[in-house]
Parts: structure tokens; sequence; C-alpha cells
């Protein structure tokens, strides 16, 4: 589906899935839970889903004669450690807009995790009093602003990598992906759980999967606690990728399931059962999550399995998209293990 597009490697390859067996007994052994580890997928700052993302967006920044990656996110952004990353790997530049999305105060939330890693790779990070949107954003044009006055060459990635014309394609290569592996497996999984917040990840999911008519079985988790919103992103994601690919069929609305209630009490911050859930995956699997993104997905394919969402004997995949260093910043959570 993606082969006329260009693709600069960041990663090392196909990503390795795992069966998380322990995980699955603890939980009654109706499922067979396997993990795709995205976050294993690269040498680069200790990878994460953005770099299939970025694959994809990297030709388009080279070609444009950038000199200067511009991007957004948290104060723990994974993605931004990730754009840090890729531009030093690529010899550009990098401006960071660091917004305080989650309202956490750990003493050393900005100085540790992603953000410690972001100034380390050299970018130019900038903290701003701005709360949580996946929209695009007034600090992020002016940091665009500010590199033009500076006559530097800002190329542009939005939050998350999402809304960018290529956001979508890389996820649909992990679709292509999966669909290889399982014929080594010889067998094909019924369901993929994939933690949502910019939504790029699920829609390019939904488009691959599309292909095979798999779609509804991408579960969506969202950890943005605004579902309204992601869920329309995700879809205006998957429209215009489906378009991009020359998918053939439409993308309609219940072609997008996200499940919205275990963002709770609010994006970045862990509820007492995700924090529950980070442990048990730890204890059990060797597999650290995190409080932000994927101890959200974590808890909420815990939880489905316990209510018998999914029927006994379905094969689920859980997309480990990456995000461990934004642990760090929280310690105090953590304190007693
Ligand atoms: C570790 C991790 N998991 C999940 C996500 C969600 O992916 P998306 O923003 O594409 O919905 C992100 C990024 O936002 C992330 O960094």
């Amino acid at each position: 589906m993606l082969e006329k597009f260009e693709r600069y490697p960041l990663t090392f390859g196909p990503t390795p899935i795992e069966k998380l067996d322990r995980l699955g007994k603890h939980l009654g052994g109706k499922v067979e839970i396997y993990a795709k580890r995205e976050d294993c997928n690269s040498g680069l700052a200790f990878g994460g889903n953005k770099l299939r993302k970025l694959e994809y967006i990297v030709p388009d920044a080279i070609a444009s004669k950038a000199d200067t990656l511009v991007s957004i996110g948290g104060v723990q952004s994974n993605h931004t450690r990730m754009v840090a990353a890729v531009a030093a790997k690529i010899g550009m530049k990098c401006v960071l807009v660091q917004e305080s999305w989650v309202p956490h105060e750990d003493a050393v939330y900005d100085r540790v995790g992603n953000i410690l890693l972001s100034r380390v790779l050299g970018a130019e990070v900038c903290l701003v009093d701005e709360g949580f949107d996946i929209g695009i954003r007034r600090s992020w044009e002016q940091a665009l602003d500010e590199v033009r006055s500076r006559d530097g060459r800002p190329y542009a990635i939005p939050a998350g990598a999402s809304v960018h014309k290529y956001g979508g394609l890389g996820y649909v290569g992990f679709a292509e992906e999966v669909r290889a592996q399982e014929k080594l497996l010889g067998f094909a999984f019924d369901y993929v759980v994939v933690c949502t917040v910019t939504g790029s990840t699920q829609a390019g999911m939904v488009v691959g999967f599309a292909k095979d008519g798999r779609q509804r079985n991408v579960i969506g988790i969202d950890a943005s606690a605004t579902p309204v919103g992601t869920k329309a992103q995700v879809l205006q994601i998957a429209r215009h990728t489906a378009e991009l690919v020359n998918l053939g069929t439409a993308i309609v609305d219940d072609d997008v399931e996200l499940l919205k209630q275990y963002a709770h009490p609010c994006y970045g911050i862990p509820s007492a059962e995700t924090s529950d859930a980070i442990r048990l995956c730890a204890r059990l699997e060797g597999i650290i999550t995190d409080p932000v993104y994927e101890g959200k997905s974590m808890q909420g394919m815990i939880d489905l399995i316990q209510k018998g969402f999914f029927p006994e004997g379905s094969r689920v995949l859980y997309a480990h998209l990456g995000g461990a260093p934004a642990i760090n910043g929280y310690g105090y959570t953590f304190r007693n293990g």
C-alpha cells in the first residue's frame, strides 16, 4: 500500500511480536495475549511509535531544504523526544515547544525522562504555560516564526506527527507488517489494542487493516480524555490517508472504535487502576508501560479481558508504542513500587 511513498529508515525493521503468557494465564487463560514491541523499534533515543510516522515525513523535510525541525507536545512528550533524535540523526536543528498539558507537580517533572533526553539531544526546548489540546497551537506557530526571524528554514511537525499530510502512513505499514508476520506465525490476530491521543497511529492502523476488512478489530483506548475531538481527528486522518494510499473503500464513523473509559482522571495523570496495570504488566512480564499512554491501554486491555469483551479463544495483539521514559516524571506515584 505504501510503495509509491519515499521512506527514510529510522527503525531496525519489523518489530518483534511476543506472547505474554504469564499475563494471559493471570487473567484466566481464555484469550491469548501478544505484544508487538514498537517500543523496541529503533536505536534512536529509546524509540517508539513516532519513528514509523517520521520515516515518511523526513523525506519531505529534507526535500523542503529546511534546516530546523519544529514540533510541539507536553512537557513529557515522547514525540518531541523522537523529533529531537531524528533531527540529530539527519543533521538538522530542532526547536521544541513543550506545553503544560499535564496538571502534575512531581518536583523534577520538567527535568527528567523525555525532556531531559531532548535537551541532551541538543534540541532548543521552550517551556510554555498552556493546557492540553491536540489541535494546532499558537505557541507552535510562534516558534516557526521565531526560526524564520533568525533566517532559519523551519519544517513544521504537528503534535504527535498526526495532522501532517503523511502522518497516517507509518501505521498503514504496521498493518502490512502484521499481515506478513501472521503468515509466518500461521494464524491471524482477532484484535489489536492501541493507545490513542493525537490519532494517526490508530488512523493508520484502521486504513491498513481495512485492506482485508479488519478495521473494526482495532480497539482504540483513549488516553486524551477528550474523546470526541480525538475520534474526529482519527477519522479525519484515516480518510485522508485512505485517499493517499488509494484504499478504494470509504472509512466510516463505525470503523473507528475508541473506548473512552480508561483516560480518567485526565491526560497524563494515571488513575489507581492505571498504576495497578503498570505494576501488573511489569511484575508478570518485565515490560514497562508509562502512566500517560501505554499504562492506560494496558489497563484497558486487562479490563476488557476480565469483562469478557473478547470471545474465548481470541488472539489479542497489544501494540506497545513506547513511552517508558516518561515514568521518570512519576517518581512520587511509584515511590513504594
Ligand atoms: C507512547 C505513546 N503511546 C501512544 C501514543 C498515542 O499515539 P497517537 O498520538 O498517534 O494517537 C503516543 C503519542 O501520542 C505515545 O507517545
